[in-house]
């Protein structure tokens, strides 16, 4: 059995079911090429002031193309390093790809990263996939089909507790723009829970979220590509995903509330 049957044989039909497949299969072959150039020199070029892109950004977004391509053809692309500013995925299905979400985290050596694809359609995900190549984690998901993690289902936690409660957050590249917002919020929430968290790489805190890893996530000023296949994968796991002011969130928002539901409220309360 591969690493994500039990996912396929939950997808509600059978297209489903097809496009799944192919996702899954354009990420394992994206993160093997990732996992191969991780202990290698990088090559790095800046985005921004301190937005990153690496050989391995680069390579694994074309192979992902390839792969979909050669799997599902005829299907729109949202890519992150092949992104065209402002244009909009409207109501046609679309691929939102991040090829290496954490790539700071890469270029430094830690080993928490993923890549992210989710297919999109009237800017909803209906599924998503997300794989941690170093930890060999794979987390898949389809609308009605349940959260899954290497085959096994994975669901939220229940703790009902701030104080028993392990969350995550990140921050904007455009930093400089919310330093104060997020300052207040994180004065806010650490006295409250267990401890926070800061990965390095969206998806995997959403992906965390859904197994229970962490209780919350919560960040600001995100992109699609980012949370796309996360947030599904959240809500599939039983979670609650919305903005920081609890109204439903798509991949399209600037603001995104991951949380197992029991502690939604709570968190809003507190960085809203
Ligand atoms: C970044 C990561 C990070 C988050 C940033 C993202 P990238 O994505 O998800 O955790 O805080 O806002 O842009 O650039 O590594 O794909
Ligand atoms: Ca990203
Ligand atoms: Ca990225």
């Amino acid at each position: 059995m591969n690493q994500f049957g039990n996912a396929l044989n939950a997808c509600t039909s059978n297209e489903t079911k097809i496009l799944l497949t192919a996702a899954c299969r354009a990420a394992l072959t994206a993160g093997a090429i990732i996992k191969e150039l991780y202990e290698k020199p990088h090559t790095i070029r800046m985005k921004g002031n301190i937005d990153l892109v690496t050989e391995a950004d680069v390579a694994a977004e074309t192979a992902i193309i390839a792969s979909l391509q050669e799997d599902a053809p005829g299907i729109a692309f949202m890519a992150e390093e092949s992104f065209i500013e402002n244009s909009d995925p409207g109501s046609d299905r679309t691929w939102v790809i991040d090829p290496l979400d954490g790539t700071t985290n890469f270029a430094h050596g830690i080993p928490i990263f993923a890549v992210s694809i989710a297919l999109v359609v009237n800017k909803k995900p209906k599924l998503g996939v997300i794989y941690c190549p170093m930890q060999d984690e794979l987390f898949v998901t389809s609308q009605g089909g349940g959260a899954w993690l290497n085959n096994r289902k994975i669901s939220v936690t229940d703790t009902d507790f701030l104080v028993q409660a392990l969350v995550a957050t990140g921050f904007p590249y455009d930093i400089h723009k919310h330093l104060p917002r997020i300052i207040e919020q994180t004065r806010a929430v650490l006295p409250k829970v267990r401890d926070i968290r800061r990965c390095g790489a969206a998806a995997v805190d959403l992906a965390y979220v859904a197994c229970g890893r962490f209780d919350g996530f919560w960040e600001m000023d995100l992109k699609p590509w980012d949370t796309a296949a996360g947030c599904l994968l959240v809500k599939e796991a039983g979670g609650k995903v919305s903005d920081f002011l609890g109204k439903e969130y798509t991949p399209f928002e600037k603001e995104i509330l991951a949380s197992n539901g029991h502690l939604h409220t709570l968190l809003i309360d507190l960085i809203a």
